[in-house]
């Protein structure tokens, strides 16, 4: 269907052929894709598929001030602009995780959220799984840094206290006191490692936003997590996530109410 083109929505200086230009001229660089001969087919695929087509590193890879990745073939991890959340690292020991994640968007107590969800939901859903396989051995073979060492919690005692209640009050009733969720419902958060991700901004945001894993053949009809934006302020989501942060075992920073007003006033409501 014929449909008349949307005038664009950029901002001035954003809006010139000018600006773009110099940008480009900065940070754009032509480019083939040049296969290495010393890696098997396979690899390769995977390589073209995750920095050519995939478009991967446009998130797992950081941005400078204007907005240019840095090392997009990297995909160290970056925080998403405007959106603020957290696209990790990839590749090292997670890689056996990636084709069932990247096919139905859950896979054992690993689920994706938020952006990552609308890549499985329009894309890599729909990917072969000679494909999915291929981006898989590719990621594989990229050094993941490691996951900070635990940190100390800096945590008052009565603000764990709080975060327990919280807890207590909004999330058992899924998620379960021992925080071990319900299978093929509710993830657990007890041993997840999402749970002790640094930055922590995407806890920030499913609490915030809720959380809505995508909807695909291997789990049709995912159940949904309510956005708490409005019931709890900055610091009972401080606190409560700082409690999942350093209960049933775990020991990561905790996270300040400065963080989420800084991470909140992204969310569109
Ligand atoms: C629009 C931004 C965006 C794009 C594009 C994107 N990702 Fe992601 N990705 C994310 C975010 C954000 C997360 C964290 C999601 C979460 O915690 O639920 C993530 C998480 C992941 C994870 C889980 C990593 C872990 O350790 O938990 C994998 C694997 C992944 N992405 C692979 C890919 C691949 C492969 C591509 C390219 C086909 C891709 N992503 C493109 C934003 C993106
Ligand atoms: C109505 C049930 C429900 C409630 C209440 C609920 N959650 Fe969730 N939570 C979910 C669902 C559903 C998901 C998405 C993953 C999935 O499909 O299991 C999720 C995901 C999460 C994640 C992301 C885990 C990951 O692996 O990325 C965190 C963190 C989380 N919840 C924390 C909380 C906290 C903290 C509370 C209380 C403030 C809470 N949840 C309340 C159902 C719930």
């Amino acid at each position: 269907m014929a449909k008349p083109n949307r005038p664009h929505e950029l901002r001035f200086p954003y809006d010139t052929r000018l600006a773009l230009a110099a940008w480009r001229a900065l940070y754009f660089r032509p480019g083939r894709f040049a296969a290495q001969p010393q890696q098997p087919a396979e690899w390769n695929r995977g390589a073209y598929l995750v920095q050519a087509l995939g478009h991967c590193g446009a998130c797992h890879a950081e941005r400078n001030a204007l907005g240019a990745t840095r090392d997009a073939a990297g995909l160290a991890g970056g925080l998403i602009p405007l959106q603020n959340w957290y696209a990790p690292a990839l590749g090292g020991e997670r890689a056996e995780l990636v084709t069932p994640l990247l096919q139905a968007g859950v896979a054992g107590s690993a689920v994706l959220l938020g952006p990552m969800a609308e890549v499985v939901l329009h894309s890599t859903q729909h990917l072969s799984s000679a494909d999915l396989l291929a981006m898989a051995r590719y990621l594989q073979s990229l050094q993941r840094p490691a996951m900070p060492a635990a940190a100390e919690p800096s945590l008052a005692p009565p603000r764990l206290e709080r975060g327990a209640k919280v807890y207590e009050a909004q999330c058992t009733r899924c998620h379960g006191a021992d925080g071990r969720g319900v299978a093929r419902a509710y993830v657990p958060l007890a041993g997840n490692r999402a749970v002790l991700q640094e930055p922590p901004a995407n806890l920030v945001q499913v609490v915030l936003g809720g959380a809505f894993a995508p909807s695909t053949a291997g789990n049709p009809q995912p159940f949904g997590m309510p956005p708490f934006a409005v019931e709890l302020g900055d610091e009972d989501i401080a606190a409560v996530l700082s409690y999942i942060r350093n209960a049933w075992g775990h020991r990561a920073a905790a996270v300040q109410p400065l963080d989420v007003q800084r991470w909140r006033s992204s969310v569109r409501p």
